[in-house]
């Protein structure tokens, strides 16, 4: 049975999770797609695991995803497969991306730091700024590993010392982040990792952050990318249902992702 469900997720919260919808035939999109990007590109899409599906139901990938002939990297497929998903956490209709389970997996785990390393230890990276919460998990290893300093990116609040924010807009409403003054100087390079990009809310207003100081962000990677699925209000929520990634919300700026989250 083919995937019938699409997936929603909101990447800003701790527990940050994928809601998970039915629907007709005719809006069904491949399940379990894996991406991995070991070229200059920003990102290599590879093609569903499971099916083979024209362009016309495949979900907005860019231009340059399909790149058949690359050859998946053959840790991937156990980093994809450590990621527990939990059905309704947590609450009903919600697909949770448990990376908790990966970080059980000492081969998955460190698998998954050292494709990051690799891709970003002769980049001349100063900085490793971690979203909250899981980008400080994945973040300070990479940072220990490529001789940068971790940054964190936090909530409203948290931070002790001055700090500056940005906001960004959620479904309903709006959220903060915020770094120290001082952490980071003009002129750095940095790299933004978080666990997992579903809108790109939070990691665009990351980018934002360090740019209004003068850090140049290099990259923006994650363990795992959720299509987002966006319901026009107003509308009969079944007929108007528009895919779109997080990443468009990234200004062009590049992500790098390792695995494509699933829905089924
Ligand atoms: C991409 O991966 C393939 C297979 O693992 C490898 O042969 C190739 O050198 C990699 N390309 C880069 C740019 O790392
Ligand atoms: C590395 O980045 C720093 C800024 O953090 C810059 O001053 C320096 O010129 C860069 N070095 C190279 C070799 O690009």
């Amino acid at each position: 049975m083919q995937s019938s469900r699409l997936l929603l997720c909101s990447s800003h919260s701790l527990f940050g999770a994928a809601v998970t919808i039915t629907l007709p035939p005719c809006l069904r999109f491949p399940p379990h797609s894996v991406a991995i990007a070991n070229s200059t590109s920003s990102l290599i899409r590879l093609r569903p695991l499971r099916s083979t599906t024209s362009s016309s139901d495949s979900p907005q990938v860019p231009a340059m995803a399909s790149k058949d002939s690359q050859v998946q990297d053959p840790r991937i497929a156990g980093i994809s497969s450590a990621i527990r998903i939990i059905p309704d956490f947590p609450k009903p209709g919600i697909m949770f991306q448990d990376i908790t389970t990966l970080l059980l997996d000492t081969k998955a785990f460190k698998d998954t730091i050292d494709l990051f390393v690799e891709r970003y230890r002769d980049q001349n990276i100063s900085v490793v700024a971690g979203v909250e919460a899981r980008g400080f998990i994945f973040g300070p290893p990479i940072a220990l590993a490529i001789g940068a300093k971790f940054v964190p990116m936090r909530k409203p609040k948290k931070l002790p010392g001055e700090v500056i924010s940005e906001e960004y807009s959620l479904e309903y409403g709006t959220d903060k982040i915020e770094m120290h003054v001082g952490a980071v100087q003009a002129g750095e390079r940095a790299l933004v990792i978080d666990d997992l990009i579903a809108t790109g809310g939070t990691l665009n207003a990351a980018i934002k952050l360090l740019e209004r100081v003068g850090v140049n962000v290099v990259e923006c990677a994650c363990v795992i990318e959720l299509p987002e699925l966006k319901v026009q209000p107003y509308l009969d929520v079944w007929l108007n249902l528009f895919l779109t990634h997080g990443r468009e919300k990234l200004g062009g700026r590049s992500l790098f992702v390792l695995v494509e989250g699933e829905g089924a």
